[in-house]
């Protein structure tokens, strides 16, 4: 499957190289691709383009830029190239404020949510929020005692969409928790908030969420 990435920061190259290692194709887009070299020069099969390109190229979408300009990215990618696509939504809502004692604000309140706003901007586009709620450097194969999977929470209208997202993230070493539909990402892009308090406060990012059932 052919992976578009829209976005350059730590998380699009980190989810590119992770999609890269499970021999997925992939190309990153950015309004600057020039500045993914030492990306591409440490993974030569990925391939570099704008965000256009990469959202044509790729059947499934990831989208990991700064929230605010989340919208303004997918009108650069083009809404017909997200047509029919899953959009894997890594972002966050997070307001520029610094954190208080830890906690993140977001820009958003608990009625609406980013990935609503961008289901409704782009209703062709079939948006799963997820890897919004861990750090970057435990998205791809985290490793924890007993060989223990984390939990990704992730919410969606799209049936089909969700099952794509779940494969991947069965190779990325998850376990997926379905929240619902699209409104559930009011709950899901908050645990963001709960995920850097630990890191604020205490200098500790390694932790990821787990799930328990009986
Ligand atoms: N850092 C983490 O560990 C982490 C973990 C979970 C979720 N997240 C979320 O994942 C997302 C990406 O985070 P990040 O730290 O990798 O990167 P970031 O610094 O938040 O965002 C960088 C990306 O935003 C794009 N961007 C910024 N302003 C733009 C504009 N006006 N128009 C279009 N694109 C614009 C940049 O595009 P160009 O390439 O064109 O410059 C770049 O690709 C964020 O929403 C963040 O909250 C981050």
């Amino acid at each position: 499957m052919k992976i578009g990435v829209l976005g350059s920061g730590v998380v699009a190259q980190t989810l590119a190289a992770g999609f890269l290692k499970h021999g997925y194709q992939v190309m990153m887009g950015s309004r600057e691709p020039a500045k993914l070299t030492v990306w591409k020069n440490a993974n030569p099969q990925g391939q570099l383009g704008s965000f256009s390109d990469a959202a044509t190229f790729g059947e499934a979408l990831v989208l990991a830029v700064k929230g605010s300009a989340a919208v303004e990215a997918l009108r650069l990618a083009g809404s017909a190239n997200l047509a029919g696509k899953a959009v894997i939504d890594a972002c966050n809502p997070i307001a520029d404020a610094p954190p208080d004692h830890g906690v993140l604000r977001l820009y958003t309140t608990s009625g609406q949510s980013l990935m609503e706003e961008l289901q409704r901007e782009f209703p062709e586009a079939r948006f799963v929020k997820a890897f919004n709620s861990v750090g970057s450097a435990r998205m791809v194969n985290p490793q924890y005692p007993g060989g223990i999977r984390p939990t990704m929470f992730i919410c969606g209208n799209d049936g089909a969409a969700k099952t794509t997202v779940a494969d991947i993230l069965e190779k990325f070493g998850w376990e997926t928790a379905d929240m619902g539909s699209a409104e559930a990402a009011r709950a899901i892009e908050p645990l963001c908030l709960l995920w850097c308090i630990p890191g604020f406060t205490r200098n500790e990012w390694t932790h990821a969420f787990k799930l328990l059932r009986q």
